[in-house]
């Protein structure tokens, strides 16, 4: 069977790479010749662990190609994945146009029986748009649409997509389901379980499913504010609430927000569908409030708390107004170079407004921060940023910001003030070290 996949993004290149190193035949599409010429020598346009090994090794084997030639790579294809973006459109809503520019493309060029499957994700009902749009397009075209939802963690998504919690295909139609069979037979095989269902069914899976995570993550965030208002610790509290396995352990981190390119879009998306609905998802639409409150509410935290360190120091001039600041962390969560809606985005302008002049940090996300944010700054090392520093605020979890040896970092800062939205250190550690700490949901530590 040849499969083809269209759009080269996180999604995309995951998907075809994976399914090419399991032993399908793929060529991956993609209109930009600049990541197409990149991926033919092995460049990837993204960052993501273990990826670049698995491509490498599917186009050895002879599994896997890459072309911008969408026309001809569809007219010989069996099944044709749609993995382009669906990015959070100016109303809120997931903007479809590059979904619904794919579907026309793809019916153009449709010849023979093909099984179209909407890797994207997309708001209940897309699907049926998209089988409208190719026979609108193409009357004579013998095409499925399916809806193939993925789950994939960016990070790790090489993981998830090779050992999946659940493969969800949603149609009606027994020829595309034999031809989707068949695609993940090696992992049914190895034992992932494979849930069929409708169109709507599939489609909703993936919303509700992000909703949920997103759920648990605002709520933890709550939890831990709470506890610096009452005095208690988020971590014990969260350990103890995991062990009920009503619950469960995971997703219970207090962090500066959820961000990424898909829980935030998502979950606006599924409350703009359901008031549209007339069937208004009041818990989403909290989480949503409650996540963006959390964000900026940690932004004047963070002044707060500095200002009165600086005060505690004998400074006359508290407020943030040229200080700087060092960031570690711009990414939306380790291990990734995105940094689409992360607690950065938000926080960092925050800073700059009130005259903090930043100077950031990241393993893999300064290009793509710098880009995004033109007045952030970048220093070369962990070290180099923090350096002369009034305060750090650490945003992101990476390994390397996780055992830093902060007696020799402290003592190069202009005031040892540590702001840790990720718990990464005990706070009578830092405390040890001379630091003055402030984390999430876990009783202040002050100099010993
Ligand atoms: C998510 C879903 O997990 C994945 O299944 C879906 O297909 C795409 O969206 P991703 O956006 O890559 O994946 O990141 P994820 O690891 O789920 O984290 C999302 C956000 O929640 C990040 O900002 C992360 O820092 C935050 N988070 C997560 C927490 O703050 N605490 C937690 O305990 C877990």
């Amino acid at each position: 069977m040849k499969i083809c996949v269209v759009g080269t993004g996180y999604v995309g290149l995951v998907t075809g790479a994976c399914l090419a190193d399991v032993g399908c035949q793929i060529v991956c599409i993609d209109q930009d010749q600049s990541k197409i010429d990149g991926l033919k020598k092995n460049v990837l346009p993204i960052y993501e662990p273990g990826l670049e090994e698995v491509v490498e090794r599917a186009v050895s084997a002879g599994n896997l190609a890459f072309t911008t030639d969408l026309h001809s790579t569809v007219a010989e294809s069996d099944a044709v994945f749609i993995a382009v973006g669906t990015p959070q459109g100016d109303d809120g809503r997931s903007d479809l146009s590059y979904v619904e520019a794919a579907s026309r493309q793809i019916a153009e060029a449709l010849s023979g029986s093909t099984t179209i499957i909407v890797k994207s994700t997309v708001p209940v009902g897309t699907c049926r748009r998209v089988a409208r749009i190719v026979h609108h397009t193409n009357p004579d075209a013998e095409s499925s649409v399916v809806s193939n939802p993925e789950f994939l963690r960016e990070g790790v998504a090489v993981e998830d997509f090779m050992e999946p919690d659940r493969i969800v295909i949603g149609t009606q139609d027994d020829r595309a389901r034999t031809v989707m069979n068949a695609i993940y037979s090696h992992f049914v095989d190895k034992g992932a379980p494979l849930v069929q269902t409708t169109l709507e069914t599939s489609e909703l899976i993936k919303y509700s499913a992000n909703a949920f995570l997103a759920t648990k993550v605002a709520f933890i965030n709550e939890m831990a504010n709470l506890c610096d208002s009452v005095g208690a610790n988020v971590e014990d509290l969260s350990k103890a609430i995991g062990m009920d396995e009503r619950i469960g352990p995971s997703f219970l981190k207090p962090g500066p927000g959820y961000g990424g390119s898909c829980f935030p879009k998502d979950t606006l998306a599924l409350t703009i569908q359901a008031q549209e609905s007339d069937c208004p998802v009041r818990i989403v639409e909290s989480v949503v409030s409650s996540n963006s409150f959390h964000i900026r509410r940690l932004g004047k935290r963070i002044a707060e708390f500095c200002g009165d360190v600086w005060s505690s120091l004998g400074w006359n001039e508290t407020s943030l107004d040229q200080k700087t600041i060092a960031v570690l962390g711009l990414a939306f969560k380790a291990d990734t170079d995105d940094i689409r809606s992360a607690a950065s985005t938000v926080i960092l302008p925050l800073l700059q407004k009130q005259g903090a002049r930043i100077v950031g940090y990241d393993p893999a996300a300064m290009d793509t921060a710098k880009a995004e944010m033109p007045g952030l700054e970048t220093a070369e090392s962990i070290e180099a940023a923090v350096s002369g520093a009034d305060a750090v605020l650490i945003l992101t979890e990476w390994n390397q910001f996780k055992s830093l040896d902060w007696a020799r970092l402290l003592p190069t800062m202009n005031a040892p003030v540590v702001v840790d939205f990720r718990n990464l250190y005990p706070p009578n550690e830092m405390s040890t070290h001379g630091a003055h700490y402030a984390s999430l949901g876990r009783p202040l530590a002050d100099v010993a």
